[in-house]
């Protein structure tokens, strides 16, 4: 059914008439990677162009993305600059293997992130939102910008360790804040290091981190092996200890085992924090729709969810957290290079070159969306799961690198919203627009405190 209320277009970077110039563009991207789009981005299906010597371009192309992300996808992999800011805080883990190796600890986390896996977690996502709703009970301004990561990442603390202890949770976050916001800080070195190593000196405090950060996971997997916590429910952990490769039958080593979980910390905690923050944001905009969700939440309370499918019974909340991530997608831009030469949609491509998927642009292309830019959750209505359909919309990544974690994020961030929107009536009366800000993620350009208003009941 079309909704019926009047256009509510959220607040998005001004689209530039024409491409900025080198120096504009060099200096935009740093500052806010979403403003460096000119008006042809939204509209064009494959474009190129030169900055500072590099070849760059950008595909909006259904096709020509299946192309780099599956058909082809083993001639591409990630920049030099992914492993040399993410690997101190994921190691050998998933997100960053390539080739033979990807293929092999990928096969081994299938079953660990399968929607029945997903089901048994869901007591550690409930455990979380309560957590939240007693934190902000009786406070009537929040920062939910702060409260979503730390409940997101309170959610896949618990989920992987059951990690009752607020004191290691508060570490955990401690420890990761500060990388992203020290050392893991992208620096002119890692734009032209030509590998993971050069320019050494540079790294240095990146390894004193990792040596640190590795004594900590393998703290946490230590003490929840030798004493599991009296949990009804299983956690990831006990899936990647469980989990076999269906091929060769073969177990993780204790260290892959360290390093899948500390990926999975970095991986799911800052994105889910955001989807949380602009579903929330979006449904403050739209006061009817918010109501219609405590509607559905109020109907199939909270207390009653035990498996994933008991989560069908809040269409409108799923379909606001799909539009949420098709407006503001929690991660912006993907990047590729072809390790060989090729051709992409007729156009030959270099190996080299720096081949940009951008989730932010596809998603208001104007060739494939109505209304790009309105708040229209009911477009995803009766699509289970559009994010794997090929099309336009790519908040997970697509093809077989496609995230892992999509089921456990959306699940966790239903059960968050449902108990927030239960209690509370969400408004924001600071009138300043907040605009996102991409950088690895896509943040809010402040974070401004949210009225929380107790619902009668
Ligand atoms: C709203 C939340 C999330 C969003 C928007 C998101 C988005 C993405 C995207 C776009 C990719 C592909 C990156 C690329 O191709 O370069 C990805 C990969 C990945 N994500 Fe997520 N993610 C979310 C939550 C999670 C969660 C909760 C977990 C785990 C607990 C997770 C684990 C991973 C892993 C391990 C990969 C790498 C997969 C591979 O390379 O095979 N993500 N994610």
């Amino acid at each position: 059914m079309p909704d019926a209320s009047p256009a509510i277009i959220p607040p998005a970077p001004v689209v530039h008439s024409r491409e900025l110039s080198t120096l504009r563009l060099a200096l935009t991207s740093i500052r806010n990677s979403l403003e460096i789009w000119p008006e042809s981005a939204f509209e064009l299906r494959f474009s190129r162009n030169r900055v500072l010597g590099v070849e760059n371009v950008l595909i909006n192309d259904p096709e020509g993305i299946r192309h780099v992300m599956t058909t082809n996808a083993m001639n591409y992999v990630r920049p030099t600059i992914m492993p040399r800011l993410l690997r101190p805080l994921m190691g050998r883990g998933v997100f960053l293997a390539e080739g033979k190796e990807w293929r092999r600890q990928r096969r081994q986390l299938a079953s660990v992130f399968s929607p029945a896996s997903v089901s048994t977690l869901l007591p550690h996502f409930l455990s979380a939102a309560e957590d939240l709703a007693q934190d902000v009970r009786s406070r009537k301004a929040v920062d939910l910008s702060d409260a979503y990561q730390s409940v997101a990442l309170n959610a896949v603390l618990r989920a992987l360790f059951s990690l009752p202890d607020r004191q290691d949770r508060d570490r955990v976050g401690a420890v990761v804040r500060q990388y992203i916001d020290g050392p893991g800080r992208p620096q002119i070195f890692d734009g032209i290091a030509k590998s993971e190593t050069a320019f050494g000196f540079a790294l240095r405090h990146r390894r004193a981190f990792q040596k640190n950060w590795v004594a900590l996971v393998d703290s946490l997997v230590a003490e929840r092996s030798a004493a599991p916590y009296p949990v009804a429910s299983r956690d990831l952990l006990d899936l990647l200890l469980a989990a076999r490769d269906p091929e060769t039958e073969q177990p993780l080593a204790p260290e892959e085992v360290r390093d899948q979980a500390a990926t999975m910390i970095f991986a799911g905690y800052e994105t889910t924090a955001r989807l949380l923050f602009w579903a929330t944001y979006l449904l403050t905009l739209d006061k009817t729709e918010q109501s219609r969700i405590r509607a559905e939440v109020t109907a199939f309370p909270v207390d009653q969810v035990s498996t994933l499918k008991d989560l069908e019974n809040w269409p409108r909340l799923r379909n606001v957290l799909l539009e949420a991530l098709r407006l503001y997608p929690p991660v912006p831009m993907l990047v590729r290079e072809p390790v060989n030469d090729d051709t992409i949609m007729g156009e030959p491509v270099r190996r080299g070159v720096q081949i940009y998927v951008a989730p932010w642009v596809m998603h208001r292309h104007r060739a494939f969306w109505d209304a790009p830019t309105a708040f229209r959750p009911d477009r995803f209505s009766d699509q289970p799961s559009p994010w794997t359909a090929g099309g336009p919309y790519l908040p997970f990544g697509a093809g077989p690198r496609i995230c892992i974690g999509a089921v456990f994020a959306l699940a966790e961030a239903q059960i968050v919203l449902a108990t927030l929107l239960a209690r509370y009536r969400v408004s924001l009366d600071d009138p300043r627009p907040v605009l996102p800000v991409g950088r690895l993620t896509t943040q809010p350009s402040h974070s401004p405190e949210f009225t929380l208003a107790a619902v009668s009941v």
